[in-house]
């Protein structure tokens, strides 16, 4: 069955993803839920559009509306992504918790885990006795479905190919036999991420310490600019006096009422 979306249905789908992950779909998004949705249609064998919107809008916290904005949204990750920022991370942030040796950072939007591991690896190599240090990530995302793959740990090897082969060796373990072909983060890695799903639309967070820094990257470019206006200020209260945000690179917070200080493209500071 060929299904087709009416103006009333695209705006009722778009009005329900906005209201619940900040996701702004603009009108020429029509043709993309069509085809992501249809398959799922398909399957529940539901004859139309108005029909999967009744099952899904009453149930925001329901499986069946994750694996909804699992389809809408994009969940493309790597690791050691945009690897400035990582670069920044090591040379100039770590040094400068030597004194505390506690680092206490954020992935708000984790994704399937790569980006936290990369922290993680980054973490641990920047200092020469890591077991001395208390290093806690937390990764979250609003998609469970990405979250169990991030929690597994376990991915295809030809993610970490263009990783540097020392790193790798250090930070993964091959699966051999059934599992070849497959990778998984070791556990000192593993220790040092804790998973949850949180929805920045939230108020608020449930995160009680204050944080020296917070990745948000490659999910602000979805939100409207209300939207991100309001999550950047709400990032600013969980960040200690001198915390940073690391946002993507094809972002930016300078069209935003906010109090960061830019110190670096896409790095910026709350006031010490
Ligand atoms: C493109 S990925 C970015 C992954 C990683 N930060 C990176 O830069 O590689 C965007 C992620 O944002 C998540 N996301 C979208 N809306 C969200 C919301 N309201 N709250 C939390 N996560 C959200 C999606 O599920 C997706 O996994």
């Amino acid at each position: 069955m060929d299904y087709t979306i009416s103006s009333k249905e695209f705006e009722q789908f778009r009005a329900l993803i906005y209201q619940e992950c900040g996701i702004s779909l603009s009108d020429n998004k029509k043709t993309l839920l069509v085809s992501r949705l249809s398959k799922r249609l398909r399957t529940l064998e539901l004859d139309s559009f108005q029909a999967y919107y009744d099952l899904v809008s009453g149930q925001t916290e329901s499986d069946e509306f994750t694996l909804l904005l699992d389809l809408v949204s994009t969940n493309k990750t790597d690791f050691f992504r945009e690897p400035k920022h990582f670069d920044f991370l090591r040379e100039e942030i770590i040094p400068t918790l030597q004194s505390s040796r506690r680092v206490r950072i954020w992935s708000s939007a984790s994704s399937s885990g790569e980006e936290p591991y990369t922290i993680a690896m980054t973490l641990y190599d920047s200092v020469p006795d890591p077991e001395r240090w208390d290093f806690k990530i937390l990764a979250s995302d609003i998609s469970t479905r990405v979250l169990a793959r991030a929690s597994s740990g376990v991915y295809e090897d030809e993610r970490v190919r263009s990783l540097p082969k020392d790193i790798v060796e250090r930070h993964f373990l091959k699966g051999k036999g059934a599992s070849a072909g497959m990778i998984k983060v070791k556990p000192h890695l593993k220790a040092m991420v804790r998973y949850q799903r949180i929805n920045l639309m939230d108020d608020t967070f449930p995160i009680k310490t204050p944080l020296d820094l917070i990745f948000c990257r490659n999910v602000m470019i979805y939100f409207d600019r209300p939207t991100q206006t309001k999550l950047i200020n709400k990032f600013y209260r969980y960040l200690k006096p001198g915390g940073y945000l690391f946002i993507g690179h094809s972002e930016s917070l300078q069209r935003l009422d906010q109090q960061f200080k830019a110190i670096a493209p896409t790095i910026y500071q709350k006031e010490a």
